[in-house]
């Protein structure tokens, strides 16, 4: 077993950092992590306009220089080709659809997904890629990625060309469906999801950290999900979906959901692949497959993991990271 582990920096194709005052440790504590990192735009206010992307990434870059900044923007139906040009050269690569109400910051999310058809239409043109939250609204919470599938198969039959992802993949059925569905469909998965089922958040006891949309699912879920991952396919690729709440908003009355997972992140995955004896699958998986996908170089830097045992301490920037308080066997040199 090895004890040290060059890899090359990951890239994170699906992260929040958040705004104001929190934005700037959210982005160093990303900087430590990653090389490059794609950012969703689930702010408050929402990034929607490229005046936007542009304040954004520079807000960013402002608080961790050396990151690689992409950016993404909200869906809506209001967008003419010259604002995606624009928003494009201020660095957004990708649009995130988010259905109305299904989690954090989603209140002017999307009710009807063919009402954006015609912004899709421009964005199959122009090749930017559509990020997707998968879940469809209002059906119990444990069926809504399943019961999304069909708008994204509806999707790509409308619009062949453009490029899909669906984020946090988190179902046998859509992990299957994406592994059945052309080259330009692919998926993020989050450490989480890699680990987690249902049972890490309300098994035994109620575990708000691990609560996020969409919810850890069945043992099943997860094997199908990590089955993917180990069968080295290209359309699966690292998006953490670090998401951090203030320890308080998300343990009261009515908890947010998200999990704060980039400070582990890739020293769970080293754990977790090593466990599999797949080391070998993981560069790519953490900084080839998603630059593919995006059709963006792959970064040549690396990095030195060590065999080191650490503690996760319980709280980082004012929130509860995965993991907290537990002992983790690698960390960066
Ligand atoms: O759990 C989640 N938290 N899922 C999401 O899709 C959004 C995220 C957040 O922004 O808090
Ligand atoms: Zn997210």
């Amino acid at each position: 077993m090895p004890q040290e582990l060059s890899l090359p920096v990951p890239d994170d194709f699906h992260i929040h950092l958040r705004q104001g005052q929190d934005l700037a440790s959210y982005a160093k504590s990303a900087e430590q992590q990653f090389g490059r990192i794609l950012v969703m735009p689930n702010t408050e206010p929402p990034v929607n306009s490229a005046e936007s992307v542009k304040k954004y990434k520079a807000e960013i870059l402002a608080a961790a220089p050396s990151l690689k900044v992409l950016l993404t923007f909200k869906l809506n139906k209001n967008y003419t080709e010259q604002e995606l040009l624009e928003m494009r050269k201020n660095g957004a690569i990708a649009a995130k659809y988010y259905p109305l109400g299904v989690t954090t910051n989603s209140q002017d999310g999307v009710s009807q997904i063919e009402d954006m058809y015609p912004t899709i239409e421009l964005m199959e043109k122009l090749d930017l890629v559509l990020c997707l939250h998968g879940e469809e609204p209002g059906v119990f919470c444990l069926d809504r990625e399943k019961k999304f599938l069909k708008h994204l198969e509806k999707l790509i039959r409308i619009f062949p060309k453009l490029r899909i992802v669906l984020e946090h993949v988190s179902s046998a059925e859509a992990v299957e469906r994406v592994k059945s569905l052309p080259q330009n469909v692919a998926a993020t998965v989050t450490v989480h999801h890699f680990i987690l089922t249902l049972d890490d958040i309300v098994g035994d006891s109620l575990r708000p950290q691990n609560f996020c949309k969409p919810i850890p699912k069945l043992p099943k879920d997860k094997e199908v999900l990590r089955a993917a991952v180990f069968s080295g396919n290209n359309k699966f690729f690292l998006g953490t979906d670090s998401a951090p709440h203030a320890l308080e908003k998300k343990e009261c009355l009515c908890g947010a959901a998200g999990i704060y997972s980039a400070p582990v992140a890739i020293p769970i995955l080293i754990e977790e692949f090593e466990k599999e004896n797949e080391l070998a699958l993981l560069p790519n998986f953490i900084a080839g497959f998603g630059a593919d996908f995006y059709k963006i170089p792959r970064q040549n830097k690396k990095v030195t993991y060590i065999k080191k045992e650490w503690q996760v301490p319980k709280i980082i920037d004012g929130a509860v990271p995965l993991r907290a308080g537990e002992v983790l066997k690698w960390d960066r040199k």
